[in-house]
């Protein structure tokens, strides 16, 4: 049984005081929430604030992103360690905005995955098509490069404990949603995959789904056996609408 995670990426969105109500908000709301995990990713100056209003309740927190070094002469970066030194529990990897405005390859997003997961910390994996990926029939391919870039790197094992966010790009912040079969294919054929080498592996792995999620669609694409759980952008910064998407996923 896979326990779901409902986590929120809000990017850089936010202030001090905007985020203080916001966690208010979910800590009241939070007592309803039993059976999902949930975790909130801030923008990294915030990570401390985070840290100050949620220790000690049910909501756990994470990075946005995270170096692949250690430490050193890495100007802008910060280090698995730093994440740790604040109560970080997860972060993301490899996001489509990183990959896309950032450059990020397959090969330097699995080795973030390798440091984040050395390090103690739960990497979350994103994988995804853009829409001329999907309407060129290449979904699978694109999402089998980006999560063969990790097992290559590190052996299946590496997914052990590991969380997987499937988040097609044409569906992150455009209100445009894949169908809740249209996602459980995806997952289903990650789980898939995984499970050609491993099948312990795969049936523990827990596979979100990420692209305008909302407490409205959310209960039908968690529904579906192999989403479990979802990476919220837009929605995670209303306490609401984040809440709803918990319930949904309890
Ligand atoms: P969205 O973003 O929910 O605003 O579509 C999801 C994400 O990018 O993680």
């Amino acid at each position: 049984m896979r326990q779901p995670l409902v986590a929120g990426n809000w990017k850089m969105n936010g202030s001090r005081e905007s985020i203080r109500a916001l966690l208010d908000g979910l800590k009241q709301g939070i007592g309803q929430v039993e059976v999902a995990e949930v975790a909130v990713c801030p923008p990294f100056i915030y990570i401390p604030d985070v840290q100050e209003q949620l220790q000690g309740t049910a909501i756990a927190w994470g990075g946005q992103d995270v170096s692949t070094e250690a430490s050193g002469a890495y100007t802008g970066e910060i280090s698995t360690a730093m994440l740790l030194d604040f109560g970080c529990r997860y972060v993301i990897v490899g996001h489509s905005e990183r990959r896309s405005y950032h450059g990020e390859s397959d090969q330097l997003v699995a080795k973030k995955y390798a440091a984040a997961r050395a390090a103690g910390l739960i990497p979350i994996l994103c994988v995804g098509e853009t829409l001329e990926e999907r309407e060129g029939g290449v979904t699978e391919q694109v999402v089998a490069r980006q999560l063969d870039a990790v097992i290559d790197l590190e052996g299946v094992s590496a997914l052990a404990g590991g969380v997987i966010a499937y988040e097609p790009v044409w569906a992150i912040g455009t209100g445009r949603t894949a169908t809740p079969e249209q996602a459980q294919e995806v997952h289903a054929f990650i789980r898939g995959r995984v499970a050609q080498q491993d099948s312990a592996v795969a049936e523990g792995l827990r596979i979100l789904y990420g692209g305008s999620m909302k407490p409205g669609n959310a209960a039908e694409l968690l529904a579906k056996p192999d989403i479990d759980g979802g990476l919220i952008g837009g929605a995670s910064l209303q306490a609401e609408d984040f809440l709803g998407i918990c319930t949904a996923a309890n």
